[in-house]
């Protein structure tokens, strides 16, 4: 592909598709035009393209046909389909995190509080071997669309790796906030988990990410991880739970606590933390202790602004930060969110390599990396945190 337009397609007319289209928007490496949508919901299709003077496709595969990069925006027990009928196309897929996962039995009855996780991890090994098949034998790529690699922070950080040479030794990082609104995300069949692949898959992807430029750089071939343990929790289920209002609360059959404690292939270490239960808006950080350095990668939130309100109907149209409760007092709210969160560098970077094959640095193999992870991380935690070995493709 060269410097003529790229052709755009986006999958999905929810959350991540707005985001998406709104990151397009600021790609200014080569140009694309954003053909169209498509989506399973044909009103919230329509509604999403005449938005954004778009075409709405009735057909997925005549929106495949029609565009050169698709992006994956869509639950994630349909992302392995969606990314096998793309690469099949030999187009490009940009697909959400998370990458795949085990979505049940198919059976009405399937319980995610009970299956047997053994099971869980090879049908998720299963479905990552046929997506990094499906790579290979495609003139497309994948971009996982894990959006904090791409975080100016991350970043940096990965600029001090090269340029230093340092050793990471260990990470401390989380994704946390007071719980999605989405129901899908309350049901593993249709989420694949809760805290730990929801939001652990954030800080996972970025202290895996880190550690496979370390590896790269020191060593010319990345560090992966070598085994994980894990505890999962659901407090807000708990008859105990207290609930005052403020956390939500519809979770089915889904953990809203984890904790990863993840051994490199260099013995070196990560702690990551996620969960469902966090007042005061998303915190998403990740700190790296290295051998001749230590950052602290505040995502969000962060000090680049504060604001103060004595009462908060004075910023009821104006956007503060992410699942904050309240406006009132003071707030870190955030000048540019997608700007902090990486949205708009990413989409950037995944045409860059469209247009002229720049390496991915969000790739398939870093996205398998961490399924994998997460994966042998339930067997750990349903084994109350024994060490499990991870398998890397
Ligand atoms: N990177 C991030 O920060 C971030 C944030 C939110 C969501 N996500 C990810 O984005 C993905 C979508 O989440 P969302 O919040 O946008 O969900 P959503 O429910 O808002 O939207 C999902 C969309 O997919 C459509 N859809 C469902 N099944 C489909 C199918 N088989 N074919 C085509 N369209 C289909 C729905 O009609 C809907 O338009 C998930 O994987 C989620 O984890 C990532």
């Amino acid at each position: 592909m060269n410097e003529s337009v790229i052709k755009a397609g986006i999958i999905g007319s929810g959350f991540a598709a707005r985001f998406h289209f709104d990151a397009l928007k600021r790609v200014f490496s080569t140009k694309v035009e954003v053909v169209g949508a498509y989506s399973r919901n044909p009103e919230k299709l329509q509604q999403f393209t005449s938005e954004r003077n778009i075409q709405a496709f009735q057909q997925v595969e005549e929106l495949i046909d029609a565009c050169d990069v698709l992006h994956v925006c869509t639950p994630p027990v349909t992302h392995e389909p969606l990314v096998l009928a793309i690469l099949q196309k030999h187009k490009h897929a940009i697909v959400e995190k998370p990458f795949t996962g085990y979505f049940g039995d198919g059976s009405s009855d399937f319980n995610g509080d009970t299956f047997p996780r053994q099971t869980g991890l090879d049908h998720t090994l299963e479905s990552l071997r046929r997506m990094l098949d499906a790579e290979k034998s495609s003139n497309g790529r994948i971009m996982y669309a894990e959006n904090w690699v791409y975080a100016p922070a991350i970043q940096k950080e990965r600029e001090v790796l090269e340029k230093t040479g340092g050793q990471i030794l260990w990470m401390h990082g989380e994704q946390s906030h007071s719980g999605s609104h989405s129901l899908a995300y309350g049901e593993w069949r249709l989420s694949g988990g809760g805290s730990m692949i929801g939001k652990g898959s954030h800080p996972i992807a970025a202290a895996i990410y880190l550690k496979h430029v370390e590896g790269r750089t020191r060593n010319g071939a990345p560090i992966r991880p070598k085994t994980v343990s894990a505890r999962t929790h659901a407090i807000t289920r708990m008859d105990t739970y207290d609930d005052k209002g403020h956390l939500q609360t519809h979770y089915k059959d889904i953990e809203d606590l984890a904790m990863v404690h993840i051994v490199f292939e260099d013995n070196t270490v990560a702690n990551l933390f996620a969960s469902e239960l966090v007042l005061g808006g998303v915190k998403n950080r990740l700190e790296v202790n290295a051998n001749n350095h230590r950052t602290v990668c505040n995502i969000a939130p962060n000090d680049a602004m504060q604001a103060y309100t004595p009462n908060e109907s004075y910023f009821k149209d104006v956007y503060v930060v992410e699942k904050t409760e309240t406006k009132q007092g003071w707030s870190n709210i955030s000048p540019d969110e997608g700007w902090f969160n990486g949205y708009q560098h990413e989409m950037d970077a995944f045409y860059r390599t469209a247009a002229f094959g720049a390496p991915i640095e969000s790739n398939s193999s870093l996205a398998a990396d961490v399924i994998a992870t997460i994966y042998a991380g339930y067997v750990s935690a349903a084994q109350k945190g024994t060490e499990v070995a991870i398998t890397t493709l």
